[in-house]
């Protein structure tokens, strides 16, 4: 079974390497030209090294005289020689690392790129650590042998050069090498194949460790206020041991294999001296020739590790290669269709779902994801504004995200002005739906380009606007530097109402024409958020500033109260719709819920009375103060 997967990783590395050379097929060939000729310089020198010996340096000592023409000669060669091989290893090592670093560059561009197409659900099953360590470490351990490579091809045409050097200078000595030529490949193959499944395993707990460690940063304010430091870092620790494990494993197969592949050309250099010596006296072979041969195996020891170098860099190319393949032939992507709807200038634009059923994906694949939405049906006319409304978990967040197509339905159809949404162009439908999420994120960089995400026309006048429209110009114009102030990572340096005014902002930025607003105001205090709500409604009166209609998840009576029409929705269906008022008179769950929220309201309201007595507000519940 190992050594059948250790083929397996071998043939399959083999495979990693074609791909590699078909993509940069130009500067391979400059790679291996350069490796080329410094193994012709190799074999070349260790020639000219023994002519000089048995020709030069041996008879000016016998006869105690050196010919200063001669000399001159031997040193002129030598020299030559050296600038050649010199060469020859600037254009290996400069093809190398420019092939190694575009591949790793351009398999990073499409990893990233792949996140991005690949649908929610494909995130939901992978963790942000697994998707660093992909477009990162994994990206890179496929493309490791690229930096010997073109030195290991160029060494097996110095073998097969120097194999065919030996048989015209003697048979015998051409025995030798063709003994050690031989053991030292195999040799190298064994040690990469007892190294495959070791490399293997850790670069699976590099992705894993890092996994942890990035939960733990990322939740460090869960883990202080629970007090979990000792058991995230002891969970840290273990698998860090873990991947410490492995990776001596893998030190330590190094330790056996490392001075074995060392020794063995010296082994043959030996064994040419014995031989030589013998043939020497049999009158076979020169001084001159066995000295070459002597030290063309001194000097292609090294060399000769490059083959090694690959092949023991294989098992973890090809383990991090199977982990980016993974992202790359990921599927489920949501192809955009061709349709483009009028933007600017059209007005609020309609949205109906149409007998809408959804699902979540399994967790595993063998079991069924749990329906989630059934028969789903509702319209938001152009213009008006629709407040959802529902008990935790009843589906409103899953609406939200099929109205701007985070999600497909499973049956059914989500249109915007009569045309479905799987039709539409991603540009068409970027421009036409903005999702405020229910969990603001906030990008590490200034207010203004938080606002803009550099979309084209969105100047500061535009930022402003929105800025205006979310309630968020007053706190925007008091930060030391407005619009460039730096928010910090996921907008750590602003309070949860600041951060959710912001992100609001950035959806009206663009000017929709269907604004989706989950929860998106929950941290803003009621007041503040019926301001938003009715300035968003009234905007039309606004001159630039265009109409959109709106899809509200709200809690608020107030909230609730400026919506046009409001649809009830409990366990994924909706089982009522009308104003709030006749809601209020029909339906006992509505009354129950929005009742229970207002009182909660209340007891906050009356908490914060009491002033600093009292005990901090829940995390999300924050209490604006810059207002
Ligand atoms: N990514 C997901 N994978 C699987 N199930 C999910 C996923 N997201 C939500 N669900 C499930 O779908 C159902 C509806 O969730 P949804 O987030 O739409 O509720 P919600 O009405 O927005 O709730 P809340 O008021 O708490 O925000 C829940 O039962 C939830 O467990
Ligand atoms: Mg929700």
């Amino acid at each position: 079974m190992a050594s059948k997967t250790s083929r397996d990783v071998l043939s399959r590395g083999l495979g990693v390497l074609r791909q590699a050379i078909r993509e940069q097929p130009r500067i391979f060939s400059v790679a291996v030209v350069g490796s080329v000729l410094f193994g012709g310089m190799i074999i070349v020198s260790a020639r000219v090294v023994g002519t000089v010996i048995g020709e030069v340096a041996l008879p000016a000592i016998s006869r105690g005289e050196v010919g200063a023409g001669t000399l001159a000669l031997a040193a002129a060669a030598l020299f030559g020689i050296s600038v050649l091989r010199v060469a020859g290893i600037f254009g290996r090592r400069l093809g190398a690392g420019y092939m190694q670093y575009r591949l790793q560059a351009s398999y990073r561009r499409r990893v990233t790129r792949r996140y991005l197409e690949l649908p929610l659900s494909w995130h939901h099953r992978n963790s942000t650590g697994t998707l660093l360590s992909n477009a990162n470490s994994d990206v890179e351990a496929a493309w490791y042998p690229i930096a010997p490579l073109p030195f290991a091809v160029g060494t097996l045409v110095m073998l097969v050069g120097a194999i065919v050097s030996l048989f015209a200078t003697d048979w015998a000595l051409a025995l030798v090498g063709l003994a050690v030529f031989p053991a030292l490949f195999a040799l190298n193959v064994v040690y990469s194949r007892r190294m495959a499944p070791r490399q293997a395993r850790a670069q699976r707990l590099r992705a894993e460790v890092s996994g942890i460690a990035h939960e733990s940063f990322d939740g460090a304010l869960v883990v202080k206020t629970m007090g979990r430091e000792a058991q995230e870092t002891a969970r840290f620790a273990g698998r860090a041991g873990e991947l410490r494990d492995s990776l001596i494993a893998v030190g330590r197969l190094r330790g056996v294999f490392d001075p074995l592949l060392e020794t063995l050309p010296s082994l043959g250099t030996l064994a040419v001296l014995v031989v030589g010596a013998f043939r020497l006296r049999q009158g076979a072979i020169s001084v001159t020739e066995l000295v070459s041969v002597a030290f063309l195996f001194t000097v292609l020891a090294f060399p000769v590790r490059a083959i090694g170098w690959v092949l023991a860099e294989l098992p973890r190319s090809v383990a991090g290669w199977d982990r980016v393949r993974r992202v790359l032939d990921a599927t489920g992507e949501m192809p955009y269709g061709q349709r483009v709807l009028d933007q600017d200038g059209a007005g609020a634009a309609t949205l109906t779902f149409r007998d809408v059923h959804f699902s979540y994906p399994p967790a595993e694949a063998h079991q069924t994801g749990a329906q989630v939405l059934g028969e789903v049906g509702f319209t938001v006319p152009a213009g008006r504004t629709v407040a959802l409304v529902g008990p935790t978990g009843a589906g409103k967040s899953t609406i939200a995200s099929l109205a701007v197509r985070l999600v497909d339905p499973d049956s059914g159809a989500v249109t915007l002005d009569g045309v479905d949404v799987r039709e539409l162009t991603a540009a068409s439908l970027a421009g036409t739906v903005a999702l405020v999420a229910q969990v603001p994120f906030v990008f590490d960089d200034t207010v203004r380009a938080n606002i803009a995400l550099d979309r084209p026309g969105i100047d500061d006048e535009a930022v402003w606007a929105a800025l205006r429209l979310a309630e968020a110009d007053g706190f925007v114009a008091a930060l030391p530097d407005g619009l460039d102030t730096m928010v910090g990572e996921r907008g750590t340096s602003l309070s949860g109402g600041q951060r959710q005014r912001l992100t609001l902002a950035r959806a009206l930025a663009g000017r929709p024409r269907l604004l989706v607003l989950d929860d998106a105001t929950s941290a803003v205090d009621p007041r503040v958020e019926a301001a938003i709500l009715a300035g968003l409604r009234s905007s039309a009166a606004e001159p630039g500033v265009p109409v959109a209609s709106i899809l509200v998840v709200a809690y608020r009576r107030a909230t609730i109260a400026l919506a046009d029409e409001v649809i009830y929705v409990e366990q994924g269906r909706v089982l009522a719709r009308g104003t709030h008022s006749e809601l209020l008179a029909t339906v006992p769950g509505y009354v129950d819920l929005v009742t229970a929220y207002e009182q909660a309201e209340v007891e906050r309201a009356q908490e914060s009375a009491y002033g600093d007595e009292v005990a901090p507000l829940p995390s999300g519940l924050e209490i604006e103060v810059d207002r």
